[in-house]
């Protein structure tokens, strides 16, 4: 028998215990006569002592031999601690060693294997094995597990099946560039990966499955960020005979449900809905991060026409109200200027307001605004004194908007509105069904091609597309979009029409989408779905800044495993095998 207990597991009830334990050294610590040693593994970490009074000679041998992530075996005595440890669950303890045995010597690790490690990104993720030796990675990964028993039991208890669909596959159309694999069978033509199982999922339900769900990787050939992953991890789930409130109903369940086993955070609340067109006006995002207010104001009304070039040539002109940041420095203002002037923001430039003690406001822009003028703003913001207003402008109200989003954000970092232990759900709905795309020059779906109109809205798929708003719907948790879904086409024919509104010939749309289209001729019952982003579940309710530290073995941000080194060229024999040929980068 390796060990009798784990690491983590001896408490003050265990003294006088013979145990034998097996683990990673940590620190071996020489004090005087003794040497301390931290044993770890999955489960916590023990202190094992050897000592010059019990038995030098084992003594000299442990300082000898043992070192920094040695994998060893040690037997010993479990004995009360005389400077106890309350930070540690074993801290009432520590062995008293007999023996022990090196299982395995360790190279020294390149960076320090506890929480507070000196290893930098690259090297951690170049040996990604060690640092999921870190309690706190770990911890992450032992969460997600937690995270999918509770989606598997609940799924399981609303009658959900658990089918699972081929990862090579035809394109899926969900907005990405699609992973694709070559065939060697059929030369010259290859398989997708899919960016998520939603036809099948649909084909499931015409086959009579009523509830299915999946834990399934998705691959999307995307520009990444920090809650983007090229493979990430879909809760994909699929219902016949619903509306959108059955839907939404039984997956704001389950978010409950994860959130009370998880966090223990009982929501009782139903999650507010928000139109878009209220996210878009009052955040800018289709994505709020609702745990703060600061929600725009409009200010054409109250900033136009008074003579100041760049707000009487806008489009558009948004406030926000920071609260309390009067007292902001130049210097700090600058540097919100600079932070949306930056290109991936790309304002022109940024208005402030200061509404001083006395009430009086002082702008940015006082010899174009009288103070009649600048109380008027100082109204139609709700401010008050201590208040600092920031106003943007620009030539494209939708532009400006996503801008003046970021610059709310930023705000709410710096205030420190946005606390990672505080939860603030809520759906977004009534998206519109299309979007105009300026790279493709056309209109393109905002969720997918199966997605329904509103029955309402049906009669301007003719007059007036791009007015037309969807049966579908978005999750949101503090600024993060944890799931979306729509209720589905059943109709071939009104499937046929989207495709055509889409830019599809009536060809194109049968060579992809045949299949489909084909299938709904067999009674299609209504259907419609969610799926959920298990990487952005886990690192919510774990409080991280990416997704990456939820995921075992992630990428990086240009999408390559440094570990693995992938991807990498393929040899001769394959690509000729593969009937492939590479052109030569270099030219
Ligand atoms: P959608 O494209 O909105 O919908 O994806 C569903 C959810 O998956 C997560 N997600 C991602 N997570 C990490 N990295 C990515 N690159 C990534 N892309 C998406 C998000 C998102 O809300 N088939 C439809 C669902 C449906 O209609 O039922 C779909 O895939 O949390």
């Amino acid at each position: 028998m390796y060990r009798t207990h784990n690491c983590g597991q001896l408490r003050l009830s265990d003294a006088g215990k013979e145990v034998t334990l097996a683990g990673w050294v940590q620190r071996a610590r020489k004090m005087g006569g003794m040497t301390f040693v931290d044993l770890r593994d999955r489960y916590g970490l023990t202190q094992i002592v050897f000592n010059d009074d019990t038995d030098a000679a084992l003594n000299a041998r442990a300082n000898h031999d043992l070192g920094r992530e040695y994998v060893v075996q040690i037997k010993g005595t479990v004995a009360e601690r005389t400077s106890k440890n309350p930070n540690l669950p074993t801290g009432d303890i520590e062995i008293i060693a007999s023996d022990f045995k090196v299982l395995n010597p360790s190279e020294i690790p390149p960076f320090t294997i506890e929480d507070d490690t000196d290893g930098g990104d690259e090297l951690r993720m170049r040996y990604r094995y060690l640092d999921l030796r870190r309690p706190s990675v770990r911890k992450n990964l032992e969460l997600r597990h937690r995270m999918t028993m509770e989606v598997r039991r609940y799924l399981d208890s609303k009658g959900f099946l658990e089918i699972e669909t081929p990862m090579l596959v035809g394109s899926t159309p969900e907005g990405a560039r699609d992973f694709v694999v070559p065939s060697r069978m059929n030369p010259g033509q290859f398989y997708a990966l899919p960016q998520s199982p939603q036809t099948l999922k649909q084909l499931l339900m015409v086959s009579g499955m009523d509830r299915y769900f999946q834990i399934v990787k998705c691959f999307r050939d995307e520009d990444l960020r920090a809650d983007r992953q090229p493979e990430f991890t879909q809760i994909d789930c699929e219902m016949s005979y619903v509306e959108q409130e059955d839907v939404i109903s039984l997956f704001e369940g389950m978010a409950k449900h994860l959130f009370k086993e998880l966090r223990g955070v009982e929501l009782t609340d139903p999650f507010p809905r928000m139109p878009w067109s209220e996210a878009m006006r009052l955040y800018g995002s289709d994505k709020p991060d609702t745990r703060f207010g600061m929600e725009f104001v409009e200010l054409m009304d109250v900033m136009k026409g008074k003579g100041f070039p760049v707000f009487d040539s806008a489009a558009y002109i948004g406030g926000i109200n920071a609260k309390g940041a009067a007292s902001y420095t130049r210097k700090q203002v600058d540097q919100l200027t600079e932070f949306v002037k930056r290109p991936q923001i790309g304002a022109k430039g940024m208005v402030y307001a200061r509404v001083e003690a006395d009430g009086n406001v002082k702008s940015s822009v006082d010899k174009f605004y009288s103070q009649d003028d600048l109380q008027a703003l100082k109204k139609a913001m709700n401010a008050e004194s201590g208040d600092l207003i920031l106003i943007l402008s620009g030539d494209d109200a939708m532009k400006t908007r996503k801008q003046l989003c970021e610059l709310r954000l930023e705000m709410g970092n710096r205030l420190g509105l946005r606390d990672k232990n505080k939860f603030s759900c809520l759906w977004v709905v009534d998206f519109p069904m299309f979007e105009w795309s300026d790279e493709e020059q056309r209109l393109m779906a905002m969720h997918h091609p199966f997605t329904h109109p509103k029955d309402e809205d049906i009669p301007l798929l003719d007059t007036d597309p791009a007015a037309v708003r969807a049966d579908a719907y978005d999750m949101v948790v503090n600024g993060v979009e944890v799931g979306g879904g729509s209720i589905r086409i059943h109709d071939s024919e009104l499937q046929a029409k989207m495709f055509e509104i889409l830019g599809f010939t009536p060809e194109k749309a049968q060579e992809q989408f045949g299949f489909l289209m084909n299938a709904f001729k067999f009674g299609a019952p209504p259907h419609g779905g969610l799926a959920y982003g298990l990487d952005r579940w886990v690192s919510l309710f774990a409080g991280l800044d990416s997704i990456r530290d939820c995921i075992a073995f992630p990428k990086n941000n240009s999408g390559r495993d440094v570990m693995l080194d992938a991807p990498a060229p393929l040899d001769q024999k394959q690509l000729d095998e593969l009937q492939l040929e590479v052109k030569d980068l270099k030219d």
